[in-house]
């Protein structure tokens, strides 16, 4: 079903920035999950836009017990390529063809509350254990620097296959 509007849900700002940017490149109405409530009728098409949590999209859950979920976009900090997507679409029994892995960042000052802590913890412990490794790949190069300092990698770019996707709809 061709989508009439994305749907999002955000905790520091990266998911949110790709889901305004994909309503830029594809017309579409972007709404917060909190307040797609009272813009969308349960069953509407969607794309949903979440944040990766431990493994876990954030929000979709609850998207999909309301709308009709015609493609989803996991944001996370990991590198594109890294086997997210896939466990994601396995996990929430959705077809990969239609699941988008974003490549989103980490800033400590914009997590909030408990996130800001766990990713803390987090750091500590992956941080010191990928310093201290061999021969390190650029991946594991970009997340140790990630995990220091944060980083953004928030790109239309990576919205490429996405927008391929819609465009075929
Ligand atoms: C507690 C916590 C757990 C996270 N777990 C993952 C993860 O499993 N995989 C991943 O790629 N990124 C993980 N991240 C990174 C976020 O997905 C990343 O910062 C993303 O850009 C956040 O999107 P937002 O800015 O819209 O909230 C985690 C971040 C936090 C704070």
């Amino acid at each position: 079903m061709k989508p009439t509007a994305i749907v999002y849900q955000s905790n520091a700002g990266h998911t949110r920035r790709y889901a305004e940017l994909f309503a830029q490149l594809s017309g579409l109405p972007a709404y917060d999950l909190k307040r797609a409530g009272s813009k969308l009728k349960k069953g509407d098409a969607i794309v949903f836009f979440g944040w990766l949590m431990a493994g876990n999209l954030q929000g979709f859950q609850k998207a999909v017990r309301r709308y009709s979920v015609s493609a989803l976009s996991a944001v996370g900090m990991g590198h594109p390529g890294d086997g997210q997507i896939e466990t994601i679409a396995k996990k929430y029994g959705f077809d990969l063809e239609k699941a988008f892995y974003l490549q989103g960042g980490l800033d400590f000052k914009k997590l909030h509350g408990l996130y800001g802590v766990m990713m803390k913890t987090l750091s500590r412990f992956m941080g010191p254990a990928l310093e201290k490794k061999d021969g390190k790949s650029p991946e594991e190069i970009e997340m140790l620097a990630m995990l220091k300092t944060g980083g953004d990698y928030v790109s239309r770019d990576h919205l490429e296959p996405l927008l391929a996707w819609y465009k075929e709809q």
